[in-house]
């Protein structure tokens, strides 16, 4: 890989940060709603953060001997950022965590580049890059309650602890959950087990304590 490629790499990236700030300011001023001061603040320190960003990769790529896109029309030509907005706060957040994500796989491919031309310096940038797109991501994401899903039945799941910590033997219960209910217990052990020491690891331990 030649620095030409990281320099265009790098160029992709500058150019989805200045849309991606463009849209989350967008955001921050139209956002409208319950959650109105919540994602107001949010959207604002999304941006400033893009913001200092933006600074940061354009003179990377002039340290690098390479001119820097500069003008919104090159931004616009150059990014993977639609311009598109969303108009209600579900859609700001699920669009901005979107592009967030997109933002990070730009800045990961930019990172191949860099490692395979031994670009220390730009490796780093892409790195801090990535995970600053992935945070605002999550955080988007966790806005709207994006979870990942543990159980089939989030419903059912939430009472097994409760009743456990009570009795340890399910009761006379309908034979639905009496079916359940041994898989729940079955697993708690398993949690429990791993407060107690087993005898090798207390030997291990004193060991390593001594
Ligand atoms: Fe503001």
């Amino acid at each position: 890989m030649s620095v030409k490629q990281v320099t265009e790499g790098l160029s992709g990236v500058l150019a989805d940060t200045y849309v991606l700030f463009a849209k989350t300011q967008n955001y921050h001023w139209n956002v409208v709603g319950p959650q109105f001061h919540a994602l107001h603040v949010m959207f604002e320190e999304q941006y400033n953060e893009l913001f200092l960003a933006i600074d940061e990769v354009a003179e990377r790529i002039r340290q690098l001997g390479s001119k820097t896109p500069g003008t919104l029309a090159d931004f616009l030509k150059l990014s993977v950022v639609s311009e598109v907005s969303a108009t209600s706060a579900a859609n700001m957040v699920a669009d901005l965590a979107s592009c967030n994500q997109k933002v990070a796989e730009r800045a990961g491919t930019c990172l191949k580049y860099a490692v395979e031309a031994g670009d220390d310096g730009t490796q780093d940038l892409m790195i801090r890059r990535m995970a600053a797109h992935e945070k605002a991501s999550w955080m988007l994401r966790a806005t709207l309650g994006d979870e990942p899903r543990e159980a089939s039945s989030p419903v059912a799941a939430p009472a097994r602890p409760s009743k456990i910590a009570k009795t340890k033997k399910p009761k006379g219960a309908k034979s639905a959950k009496s079916t359940a209910m041994p898989v729940a217990v079955a697993s708690t052990p398993t949690k429990g087990a791993s407060t107690k020491p087993p005898k090798s690891a207390k030997k291990k331990g004193r060991v390593a304590m001594g």
